[in-house]
């Protein structure tokens, strides 16, 4: 499963890509709104850094104005993908955009149903939101699983790509699922890192290292000798 940052600060992007886990990003009307500077700028800026899949969403609701905008956004960035969100509108628009060689990532897909339209209409990533559900006590994992199910047997080639996710549970639940990629925000990836052994197994070989300092004298000799090559 391919990870995606879901954001719309530089910042945050240009931290987790060093770690070298980033294969795209997403971004929506709202992260754009709380994020600093010029929207556009940002989206090309992100596009740049993750090389990769980067979604620009759409915020019309007629299908031609849509389209309209997503045109727009594509000229961007080459790695600009346009986010439409679900409905008529939405799968018209997606239709057309697809047929003037635009992808698409079709977004607040929320059951197989709505998946398998988006499908059909030719979305090249289906964005199944996971918390949303869970905050009106559906059962996310199930919809999910049916999602990944129904679309990987469409042969329309559609990617399910795992939204909406607020816990590093959420991420695993998601590649466990199938799907093709999981969107995380920024401090759900922060989360991800943390386990309580892999901190007391550091401290723990930095606190033998330590008792014998001839090691640490002869790993900075190592080290000078390669740089010397
Ligand atoms: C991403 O494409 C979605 O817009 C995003 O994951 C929604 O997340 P939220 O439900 O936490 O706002």
């Amino acid at each position: 499963m391919k990870l995606f940052i879901d954001t719309g600060s530089v910042k945050e992007v240009e931290e987790v890509a060093r770690w070298g886990v980033l294969a795209g990003a997403t971004t929506n009307p709202s992260l754009l709104a709380k994020a600093e500077g010029d929207a556009g700028e940002a989206i090309k800026r992100i596009a740049e850094i993750v090389q990769g899949p980067t979604s620009a969403e759409v915020v019309s609701e007629d299908p031609d104005r849509m389209v309209e905008e997503g045109v727009a956004v594509r000229t961007l960035h080459e790695h600009v993908i346009v986010k439409v969100p679900f409905g008529p509108a939405g799968l018209e628009a997606t239709a057309r955009l697809r047929e003037l060689g635009h992808p698409v990532n079709m977004t607040l897909v929320f059951s197989a149903a709505q998946a398998i339209l988006a499908a059909e209409a030719g979305a090249t990533y289906i964005s199944s939101f996971l918390g949303r559900l869970d905050d009106i006590s559906i059962d996310s994992e199930f919809v999910l699983r049916e999602i990944v199910e129904a679309v990987h047997e469409n042969s329309s080639g559609a990617q399910v790509l795992a939204a909406s996710t607020r816990s590093p549970l959420h991420v695993v639940k998601a590649a466990t699922a199938g799907c093709d990629v999981a969107t995380v925000p920024y401090k759900v990836l922060k989360q991800m890192l943390n386990h309580p052994l892999t901190d007391s197994g550091n401290a723990g070989f930095a606190k033998d290292w330590a008792t014998k300092p001839e090691l640490a004298e002869w790993l900075n000799g190592l080290v000078e000798q390669s740089k010397k090559g």
